[in-house]
């Protein structure tokens, strides 16, 4: 049955698509039909697709109570876009159906669990409020709320943590046919511990102990929990609010952080290591799937919480989820690198071997574009104080790049694109030179960069508003730098 509140909103939806151009978006990077989105939710492999939900207010460019927008496709990039799937319609979930995930039951359907927000006075950042863990099942369009919700609730909050901040459920299948998901939950002391319950059938759950625990340095209250196993390790995902900078990493306020361990046969997770995931300026609350050919692909919100109340005027929807991208545990860091489906998307190869750019600017015929995935690799810093690289550029505008050897760091800067607000605008980040060698994969999707460092297995992800008619690239140096270009058009 569909709700009124549902109802309303994919008829928004329906009104206000025809009046966002094609040109208004991006080409491979899932938007919102209108409105607003935040988190990727239920990101799965079912019936054939890949599924993406992700939190959604069709009805305004700000947050507001949190529906569940959905898409399928069939290589990660194009993606079709489907009816709203949840709205806030019930009395568990009536402030908002919160971040979750997805998974194919065994008799076919897709459950959805998700987190329910209720609170007394309809508000869902009253403290007061609850957070209860949901299910919702489907056939990959349509689906209905289970008549048993909430099926983990106040009651069962584990002793110490806060029924106001208990969310994003990630749910899996044990290979012994048993369930389990992790939740996010805060504590009475304000840390965050994440927390598992075991399941024989996925809608009877009890707790079965904790993940981990964050210290205050490691934020406040851990959101949108991922748990999995790869290349022989077990990683976590959380994005920490209020975590403390560390060097270069962690200043995003909202942050995201992979820890990177081993679980043992009963269920302990021991940690080893841990990284930020990404070190751009805009990438928050990661979900990974595994595809049916083994890969393990991650996708995020791209923006970041404290930007995100700043939207450009004329704007006619506000936010996109990353580019996927596919993930690797090497030497006990976490490696990113866009999915390979995007290789099928690359045409009018320009390639430039050997080029010397010497105290100055230059462009090259051909190596220009909004809409492009480019390869820099930066050989012998010997001469080399700094190069920067400009993108989206004209006169008016730029977002830049820029490779300082000796302090082995990027710069990079959005200050001139587009955005009319002194938010956060510039970041800097590690990146390997050991070899004597940087190689950066540069991607653009029109209103987007994101960098992947080849060898050091970063990246940075911002999103920008800058008019579509930049569409420069320079390179300038300080001192000489001898670099390759490698640079194709998308589509
Ligand atoms: C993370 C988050 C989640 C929550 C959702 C609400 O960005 O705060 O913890 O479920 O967004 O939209």
């Amino acid at each position: 049955m569909i709700s009124k509140q549902l109802q309303r909103a994919r008829d928004y939806e329906a009104e206000r698509i025809p009046e966002i151009g094609n040109e208004e978006r991006p080409v491979f990077h899932l938007t919102g039909g209108c409105g607003w989105i935040n988190d990727p939710n239920g990101f799965s492999f079912f019936r054939g697709a890949y599924h993406l939900f992700y939190q959604y207010h069709p009805f305004s460019n700000v947050w507001g109570p949190m529906h569940w927008g959905h898409a399928k496709s069939t290589d990660l990039l194009h993606w079709e876009r489907l009816p709203v799937a949840m709205a806030p319609d019930t009395s568990y979930d009536g402030e908002g159906c919160f971040s979750g995930s997805a998974l194919e039951m065994p008799d076919g359907r897709q459950l959805l669990m998700y987190t329910g927000v209720h609170s007394e006075s309809g508000d869902a950042d009253d403290p007061g409020r609850y957070q209860t863990q949901c299910l919702a099942w489907g056939d990959g369009i349509n689906y209905e709320k289970y008549e048993g919700n909430p099926v983990i609730f106040p009651e069962t909050v584990p002793g110490g943590c806060v029924a106001s901040d208990f969310r994003d459920p990630r749910l899996w299948r044990e290979a012994d046919g048993t369930y389990r998901c992790v939740v996010a939950a805060m504590t009475e002391k304000r840390t965050s511990r994440i927390v598992c319950f075991r399941s024989e059938d996925a809608f009877h759950w009890e707790y079965e102990g904790d993940i981990a625990e964050s210290t205050k340095k490691l934020g406040g209250m851990w959101e949108c929990p991922d748990y999995f196993a790869l290349d022989g390790r077990q990683v976590l995902c959380v994005s920490p609010m209020a975590m403390m900078p560390e060097g270069r990493e962690y200043h995003a306020g909202h942050n995201t952080l992979a820890i990177i361990g081993t679980r043992d046969p009963d269920g302990t997770f021991r940690q080893e290591a841990m990284q930020q995931i990404d070190n751009g300026i805009d990438f928050y609350a990661p979900q990974t799937l595994e595809t049916p050919d083994g890969r393990r692909v991650m996708i995020g919100w791209m923006q970041a919480w404290s930007n995100s109340k700043f939207v450009p005027p004329g704007v006619k929807y506000f936010g996109q989820l990353s580019l996927p991208r596919e993930l690797h545990v090497k030497n006990g860091r976490l490696m990113q690198e866009p999915v390979r489906e995007l290789l099928a998307c690359r045409s009018g190869q320009i390639i430039r071997k050997d080029e010397t750019v010497k105290n100055g600017t230059v462009s090259f015929p051909g190596i220009e574009g909004r809409l492009i995935d480019m390869t820099v690799t930066v050989r012998d810093f010997s001469e080399l104080k700094k190069l920067d690289i400009f993108v989206a550029a004209d006169e008016t505008y730029h977002t830049s790049v820029s490779f300082i050897p000796k302090r082995k760091m990027l710069r990079l800067d959005r200050n001139y694109s587009g955005y009319f607000y002194d938010i956060v605008h510039s970041r800097d980040m590690d990146v390997e030179t050991d070899g004597g060698m940087l190689t950066l994969r540069l991607i653009m999707d029109r209103y987007s960069l994101e960098i992947f460092e080849t060898g050091g297995g970063r990246c940075a992800t911002m999103s920008l508003f800058t008019p579509l008619s930049a569409q420069g690239i320079f390179f300038r140096a300080e001192g000489t730098a001898h670099i390759d270009i490698e640079k194709y058009i998308l589509q």
